[in-house]
Order: C-alpha cells, then structure tokens, then sequence
C-alpha cells in the first residue's frame, strides 16, 4: 500500500486516467515552479478542455490574495486543470463553486471526513482548510473563454509539515485520519466529481446551488469579509445564481458579496 500511496508516476496517472472525463492530455513533474503557470502557458497555446498539469512538489507555487502554495514531495495534490468546455460557460463564480463542491463530496465519500466548502471556494474539515482552490479566468475580451482551476489538497501531511502561520489553521486527511491516502485515486474521483458538477451548474443551476448550499460551512453564520470589500457584515442566506454570496446585514439590508474572502464571526453567548 505504501508503494502506491507515493506512486504518482506518470505510467500511473496514465492507466487511472484512462477513462476520465478530465484529465486528458497531462504533464506530470516531479518538481516545477507552479502547476498554474505551466497549464496557464499550455492554455494560451490552444490545449483542449480537460488538460491537466500535476506536479509531487512545487517551489513557486501561489495561492489566492497573493499567497504562497508550497508542497514537498509524496505529500499533497497540486494540479492545475484547464476548463473549456464546449457548452456555454457558467459565471466564473459557479465554476469555482463546482471545484469545491468537487473536492468536498470526494474527502466525504472517500475518506469519511465530514468536508465542507467554504465560500467562495475552500474546502474544511471541521474548522481547518484542508484544499484551496485559484481559479485563473481566460477572458477573451469581456467573454469568459475557459478557466484554469488551480486546486491545492492536504493529503499525507504530518502536523509538523503543516504551515503555523496561516491565516485559516491548516489540515490534511493524514491529520484527520491518521492514515495515508493515494493522492491518485482521490485526483481520478476529484476529476470525475468536478466533471459532473459543471455539468449540472451549466444545465440544471437551481440543483447545483441547492447541492452547495447543503455543503456549504457558512450558511445562516454571522460573516464578514476580508480584504477588498472588508467591513461588509451579515449572515449568510445563500449563495446567488453567480455564486455571489447572500447576506443579511443586522438591520436587514440585503447585501451580495460577489468574490474575496470571508471569516466566520464567534457566535455571541
Ligand atoms: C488558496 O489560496 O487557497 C488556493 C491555493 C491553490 C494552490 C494550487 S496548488 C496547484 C496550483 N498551482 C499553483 O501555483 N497554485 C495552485
């Protein structure tokens, strides 16, 4: 079982990936900068829907709001996957809700772990963030072309190789459940979940925002939002047809906060 936890070889990907949905074609590194960087370079020379760039270790790689996504070898997911589809493009808030709605029913189903997005698009364990998700839009004018879906999961990592200084307190399935997971298996699950979900936030939206909200962490919490649109407050009513979130300010406003990040306020005793 060790062997094939750490087996993330190209010959692998090769046989696990042979009838999926996405995945297709991949570039596989031991060791490389980024993963977005390589499939955002791939993108613009015209690769079809679905490619994928993975990748067991990563230097440079980045996260949202300007942060580092760093991960040594053997111990997580970090791919980055390219969404063209042929039919209409959902919003760009939808897709990236897709990714965690994705991610989150795969640790479920896979593991056990009760996971759960995080608007707009992180997945937790509990109060820990086990996977991050950048999504890069393609824009070709003011049209969305395609996104490149950066997607970041905890997997094998010890608490000791876990970062300190985060700003959400980090986790990994190793964490959580004290055993080792192929990183294989979990990315062909991630991949033919995430292929689903787009489909259903393309053709039926009113049952995959239904979906994410049963997923979704903060719903009917008090919230309020980091960064571009800080000081913005209220409890979470539900997440709009863009994937914007519904908020409900103490005097009754209803607000929308269409992208940024969010922190759950203490409930008051
Ligand atoms: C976040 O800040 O939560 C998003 C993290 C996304 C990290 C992933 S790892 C694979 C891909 N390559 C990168 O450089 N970043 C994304």
């Amino acid at each position: 079982m060790r062997e094939e936890v750490q087996d993330l070889s190209s010959e692998r990907l090769d046989a696990l990936l042979a009838d999926s949905p996405l995945g297709r074609p991949f570039r596989y590194y031991e060791a490389t900068p980024s993963t977005q960087t390589v499939a955002l370079n791939w993108s613009r020379e015209g690769v079809q829907h679905g490619a994928l760039v993975l990748a067991d270790s990563q230097t440079e790689g980045r996260g949202r709001r300007g942060r580092s996504w760093e991960g040594g070898s053997g111990k997580s997911i970090m791919a980055s996957v390219l969404l063209r589809p042929a039919w209409p493009s959902p919003p760009l808030g939808l897709i990236g809700g897709a990714i965690a709605v994705a991610l989150a029913e795969t640790l479920s189903d896979q593991t056990g772990c009760a996971a759960q997005t995080k608007w707009p698009n992180d997945v937790w364990i509990g109060e820990k963030k086990v996977a991050g998700v950048l999504p890069d839009a393609l824009w070709r004018g003011a049209t969305l072309e395609g996104v490149v879906a950066g997607i970041g999961l905890n997997v094998n990592q010890r608490e000791s190789d876990l970062p300190r200084d985060a700003r959400h307190p980090p986790t990994s399935l190793y964490v959580e459940t004290q055993k080792e997971w192929d990183r294989g298996v979990l990315l062909q699950q991630i991949l033919f979940r995430l292929d689903q979900e787009l489909h259903t936030a393309v053709h039926s939206p009113q049952t995959f925002l239904k979906r994410w909200e049963e997923m979704e962490r903060t719903l009917n919490c008090e919230v309020e939002a980091i960064g571009a649109s800080q000081g913005q407050k209220g409890v979470v009513r539900g997440i709009l047809p863009d994937g914007s979130l519904h908020l409900e300010s103490d005097d009754g406003v209803e607000r929308r906060l269409h992208w940024g990040e969010i922190s759950i306020r203490p409930t008051k005793p």
